[in-house]
């Protein structure tokens, strides 16, 4: 069933009416889509036991996302898991004027909790009366951007007390609720037929006690020019052109909140690693960081969102201070997740050991990985060269369409017969795909390589091939802007790096990494890091590099991106950390690259299968390491 547009007008006209009705608000509601429309009928039979039942909520807000076209960002944090943070988080005072801000609230489920747990103080104090409610709930704010989400709250709000109290109590009641519709980022207020209903539209800096949020997941490529500008004003601090929209959440909670005030935040775990969060971090730092629950890889909207929750306090920390932190690693269920967050064992780390570079939250034993390969080693930069290959601007024209058959390089166009091309300027290529641990396994895959060193008039074949796409290959960034002529490929980058005899090649993103050595010279796109080995020999090298520890560091330390895997760009593997003893030759070294040729060699005799071969490597590597 979809919900129709009429059908969100009237929920607005609902909300019109909600001041002026006088009868039970579900008969009004049975009223009005009858009088609406016969269809809803339907909806209204599928929605209002749902009411009753106050789980109406999860409906009713997914049809809504619906009928707005997915709205940018929004995902509704689950009810349980909202109940469960304001749970862990909130301890209500003895008096009322605790200032709650639920920031970007969408249907209210942070809101919505909060209210619960004051209905369950206020129960127990037997105070649950309309004074007490409206002295309570006063200073709880809701704030969010979209009206139909502000006026969902209200309807749920009315549900909500209507269980408790006559029609013209929840009246008064409403008269005191904060639900707000309102831009966070705007300083224009937004005047809409909910305005009636709001009773203090100013958001006051340093205000609120508490604040919580799961701000929308909106990245910079959504974000519009006049709202960076917004941000680029008002956020300097933290302001780079690449900033999720999240960021600007965590800034702005600080400036609303008192000083000692408290702010949770749930969010995309990716503001811990990203390189222009550096500036976020920084300012985070600031603060006194109470709590940290990393969550990668686990599943609390249902939609494989890397998570975190961060509680921050606005006051400057301690130098003693320390971080608790907790990781909640691979957990599908949400269930799952809050056992996780109460009983796995938790971490406190000093505030003064993070830095705006990477925030990484590990366990004890990962720690000392991290720590074990650090001692005694240097980075990969002092004795190796790292790129990546080249970038063509039109891989379909300068490699998708190259074929070989017989001997002879064709170049594909379509409609036409196969153009015949000059062998000189075809290299073998690779991909991501190719690569194997130690090994390279080539797929017939060739690459048009016209640089900037030759000349076009010399390859008649290869210019006839090329004109078929003139115009597209003019129209390449690095033709208009750079200079590149229409015929040559964009950019070929560490050509040095190709021209050595053997290089070492990995993929640029991958789930498991894995490095090989390349005795072929192959050609590279910016989908694969090369490594050229420079003052260490590369069968030791690869065969480090490939060791289960060095890949469970790599694991720990590179970039994670959506799903599970990893990214390997050469400023990371520079840093990579290289045991000093692999550069004094020794009896194992000899032993690890003597097998290590075994596997790259296959064509010599060789008893042991490349499986047999590998874990020689990796136990003789383990002596060498002194790991067990
Ligand atoms: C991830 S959702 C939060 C969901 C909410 N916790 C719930 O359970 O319904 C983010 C919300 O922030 C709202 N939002 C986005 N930009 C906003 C802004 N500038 N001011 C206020 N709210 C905003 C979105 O409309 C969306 O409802």
């Amino acid at each position: 069933m979809t919900i129709s547009k009429k059908s969100k007008r009237l929920l607005l006209t609902f909300l019109n009416d909600l001041n002026h009705c006088n009868d039970d608000m579900s008969i009004f509601i049975k009223e009005k889509l009858k009088i609406e429309t016969e269809n809803y009928n339907e909806i209204y039979l599928e929605i209002l036991p749902e009411c009753e039942n106050q789980n109406y909520c999860d409906f009713y807000g997914k049809l809504l996302i619906k009928e707005l076209n997915q709205p940018k960002g929004v995902v509704f944090t689950p009810q349980v898991f909202a109940d469960f943070l304001i749970d862990q988080f909130i301890e209500l005072p003895e008096q009322p004027g605790f200032k709650f801000l639920d920031l970007g609230a969408g249907i209210g489920n942070f809101y919505f909790a909060m209210i619960r747990k004051i209905q369950e103080k206020l129960e127990n104090e037997k105070r649950w009366t309309v004074k007490d409610i409206i002295l309570n709930l006063k200073t709880i704010y809701s704030v969010e951007l979209i009206e139909e989400f502000v006026i969902f709250q209200k309807i749920r709000a009315y549900f909500f007390f209507r269980k408790f109290f006559t029609q013209k109590e929840v009246f008064q009641i409403f008269e005191a609720l904060v639900i707000y519709q309102h831009d966070v980022f705007s300083e224009i207020e937004v005047t809409t037929l909910t305005k009636t209903l709001v009773s203090n539209p100013t958001l006051s800096p340093k205000f609120f006690d508490f604040i919580i949020s799961n701000p929308p997941y909106i990245g910079y490529r959504h974000i519009s020019k006049s709202q960076k500008l917004y941000f680029k004003k008002n956020f300097a601090s933290i302001y780079t052109g690449l900033n999720d929209i999240s960021y600007y959440f965590f800034a702005h909670s600080l400036k609303l909140l008192k000083k000692e005030g408290k702010v949770v935040i749930l969010t995309s775990r990716y503001f811990m690693e990203a390189r222009y969060a550096k500036l976020l971090r920084e300012i985070l730092l600031k603060n006194t960081i109470c709590t940290i629950i990393d969550i990668p890889n686990s599943n609390i909207f249902g939609k494989g969102i890397n998570s975190v929750i961060i509680e921050i306090q606005k006051s400057k920390p301690l130098r003693t201070h320390a971080i608790k932190l907790k990781l909640i690693r691979k957990q599908k269920k949400q269930h799952d997740i809050i056992v996780g967050i109460l009983h796995l064992p938790e971490r406190k780390k000093l505030q003064a050991e993070f830095s705006g570079e990477v925030w990484n939250i590990l366990t004890e034993k990962e720690e000392e990985i991290i720590k074990f390969l650090n001692l005694d080693s240097l980075p990969l930069n002092d004795i190796a060269k790292i790129g990546t290959g080249f970038h063509t601007g039109l891989d379909e024209v300068f490699i998708a369409n190259i074929e070989k058959r017989e001997e002879q390089y064709y170049g594909k166009v379509a409609g036409k017969q196969d153009y015949e091309l000059e062998s000189s300027l075809i290299k073998k290529i690779i991909k991501t795909t190719d690569i194997l641990p130690y090994i390279v396994n080539f797929n017939d895959r060739y690459f048009l390589s016209v640089y900037r060193k030759n000349k076009i008039a010399d390859y008649p074949k290869i210019r006839q091939y090329l004109e078929n796409f003139r115009q597209r290959l003019e129209n390449r960034y690095d033709c208009k802007k750079n200079g590149v002529k229409w015929y040559e490929i964009a950019q070929i980058r560490n050509q040095d790096i190709f021209d050595a005899k053997l290089k070492i090649v990995c993929p640029y993103r991958m789930v498991k990494p894995k490095f090989a050595i390349d005795l072929v010279g192959y050609y590279s796109s910016i989908d694969i890091t090369m490594i050229l080995p420079l003052k260490i020999d590369p069968y030791i090298l690869v065969a480090y590099l490939n060791h289960p520890i060095v890949k469970q560091y790599i694991l720990l330390t590179a970039k994670k991106l959506d799903g599970k895997k990893i990214e390997l760009y050469p400023e990371y593997l520079r840093n990579l950390p290289i045991k000093k003893s692999l550069l004094v030759s020794n009896e194992l070294l000899t032993q690890v690259q003597s097998n290590v040729k075994k596997i790259i060699h296959p064509e010599n005799e060789e008893s042991l299968s490349t499986f047999e071969l590998q874990t020689q490597i990796d136990r003789t590597m383990s002596k060498i390491l002194h790991v067990e």
